[in-house]
């Protein structure tokens, strides 16, 4: 066993991440499920790895995230945090699982102890259950935009936030999370010109997914980029594996494609 200081790789923590959107650095995340696809995300230099609820449909089958329970949640987390050196895991709470503070610090804390999460993510303006959750020293990333977990509220997987009204109530909402705690922010479908603007006004790092180019990083869900999905791929991914032979490389492919501002382009955004 060699100890050298020059090849212990160090996790990336919150920090971290905050000095990468102060310098201007691209941060890339990519969802994972396992052990195998944990250590491949992880030697390609993708930053962060969300265990997202999108396992429910992408690993379990269903057509929603609704059905996935804490459970699987702790067990997926625990297989991809135990597989990582560098990069940083984030951990979705799933429906339900936060719906009072004292059951979301329940199951955030299932998450980081029994999983090996760094952070959990849950969905929607939930002030009161974030500040509650930053309080224990649980580290939140927020989810504004489309929120999966109330599709059948929505009624359907659509862009939000095209009129002014409903842009305005995000970019409220986005403020908000931010000053109850949140440490992070995923927005998932809005147009690209509102994800600018939320990006340059926060100060914690806004994460997009279908929404444009300009957010402080990026993420997808790896089955969707791999195009091996069950349904169709959703317009803001792309098929990495048309740049590559070997799905290391499509992997590689796309870390650079962020780093670089070459993902997405406007055909992935809205
Ligand atoms: O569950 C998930 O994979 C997500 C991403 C799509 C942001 O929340």
């Amino acid at each position: 066993m060699s100890h050298h200081a020059c090849d212990t790789v160090k996790l990336l923590t919150i920090n971290d991440l905050s000095a990468m959107k102060k310098r201007g650095e691209k941060i890339s995340c990519l969802t994972a499920y396992d052990a195998s696809f944990s250590a491949l995300i992880d030697k390609s230099g993708v930053d962060i790895m969300l265990v997202g609820d999108s396992l429910g449909m992408v690993v379990q089958g269903h057509s929603t995230t609704i059905p996935v329970t804490i459970d699987d949640m702790v067990y997926h987390t625990r297989c991809v945090s135990s597989a990582r050196k560098r990069a940083f895991v984030i951990a979705d709470l799933p429906f339900m699982s936060y719906s009072s503070p004292e059951n979301a610090a329940t199951n955030a804390a299932k998450l980081m102890q029994m999983g090996g999460a760094q952070m959990v993510k849950l969905e929607g303006p939930r002030m009161e259950i974030i500040s509650f959750l930053v309080d224990q020293g649980i580290p939140v990333c927020g989810h504004l935009g489309l929120l999966p977990q109330s599709i059948n509220r929505l009624g359907g997987y659509k862009v939000q936030g095209k009129d002014l009204v409903e842009a305005e109530k995000i970019i409220a909402d986005a403020y908000q999370l931010q000053q109850s705690g949140a440490g992070l922010l995923v927005l998932e479908c809005v147009p690209a010109m509102l994800a600018k603007e939320i990006s340059t006004r926060l100060s914690i790092p806004v994460i997009g997914i279908g929404a444009g180019i300009d957010c402080d990083g990026q993420v997808l869900v790896l089955y969707d980029m791999l195009d091996i999905g069950i349904v169709k791929r959703p317009r803001f991914s792309r098929n990495f594996m048309q740049e590559s032979a070997t799905i290391e490389g499509a992997i590689h492919a796309y870390n650079e494609a962020v780093k670089q501002s070459r993902f997405p382009t406007s055909e992935q955004s809205f």
